[in-house]
């Protein structure tokens, strides 16, 4: 496996070879980006992993500084998934002057659910993706289904602007008990994160009585809230939505995704259960 730090030593490595299958993170790696790391190399490509935490996506009082990094052993992870080429820069390679032309995702599916309570936070992910793209030139690359409005998001976009990758969405890998893995979940005390399966098993919960049938979208989601609340959560949204948009449902015979976002003591953690 080759460590590349500088765009220029990547491109020449990758230059004599087939597109790779491409994963992006941002480090401090879990099972989740593994599996993922795992569907690029079952492509039969070589594949690129950067970690790159994008101070773009994150607002001014999010937890840039503390973003756990684990360089050392996020390497020894890829390398025994067979991972080709970790492309890891610093902050002077991507950005060596200010990044002044951003990618601005459309407001309907960016600025609700994450975008309303992350304002920016999607540009920041659509222009660093953009910028990684341009860089490893994939043919295919990997997102987890666990941030499922940035999935699509990226699916729009490459859509949109009709770039030359595939994207493939990967399912959401969880806990024993059923927590999303997530790089946050290190945050937690040991009494946050006995409570923290709580919000899986809500939009579970949630999730059965829609497909047995319940209609009452609205209330199940204030309901979730509620219960949120008197648990000691501090909640930003449980949302029943369209998975193809993220919409609000008109009929409950299309695909259906109920989201959620909430922060326990300093942590916000977000899941989603598709329906
Ligand atoms: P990061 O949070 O490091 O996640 C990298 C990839 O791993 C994302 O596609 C994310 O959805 C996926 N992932 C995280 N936890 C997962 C889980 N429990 N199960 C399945 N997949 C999971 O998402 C980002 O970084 C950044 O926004 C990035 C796309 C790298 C742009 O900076």
């Amino acid at each position: 496996m080759q460590v590349l730090h500088r765009i220029a030593d990547l491109r020449a490595a990758l230059a004599q070879g087939p597109r790779p299958a491409f994963v992006p993170t941002m480090g401090n790696l879990h099972e989740g980006h593994l599996a993922l790391a795992r569907q690029a190399k079952a492509s039969g490509r070589p594949v690129v992993a950067s970690i790159f935490v994008n101070r773009l996506q994150f607002g001014p009082n999010e937890d840039f500084d503390r973003y756990p990094r684990t360089f050392e052993a996020d390497c020894a992870l890829l390398q025994a998934e067979g991972c080709d080429f970790v492309f890891a820069p610093d902050e002077a390679e991507l950005y060596p002057e200010p990044q002044a032309y951003k990618v601005q995702p459309p407001p309907e599916l960016a600025d609700i659910l994450e975008g309303h309570f992350r304002p920016g936070f999607f540009t920041g992910v659509c222009t660093v993706v953009l910028k990684l793209f341009n860089i490893v030139q994939p043919e295919a690359a990997y997102f987890g289904k666990k941030d499922y409005q940035q999935q699509l998001v990226i699916k729009s976009m490459v859509r949109q602007l009709a770039l030359p990758v595939r994207i493939v969405a990967g399912e959401t890998c969880r806990a024993g008990d059923g927590l999303a893995l997530s790089s946050r979940n290190g945050y937690l005390s040991p009494a946050e994160r006995a409570e923290a399966v709580e919000l899986h098993r809500l939009l579970d919960n949630i999730a059965r009585v829609v497909r047995d049938g319940r209609t009452d979208v609205a209330h199940l989601e204030q309901e979730a809230m509620a219960t949120l609340q008197r648990r000691g959560w501090q909640p930003d949204y449980v949302a029943i939505r369209r998975q193809a948009d993220l919409l609000e449902p008109h009929g409950l015979d299309e695909p259906m995704v109920v989201l959620a976002a909430a922060k326990l003591g300093k942590t916000r953690l977000i899941d989603n259960v598709e329906i």
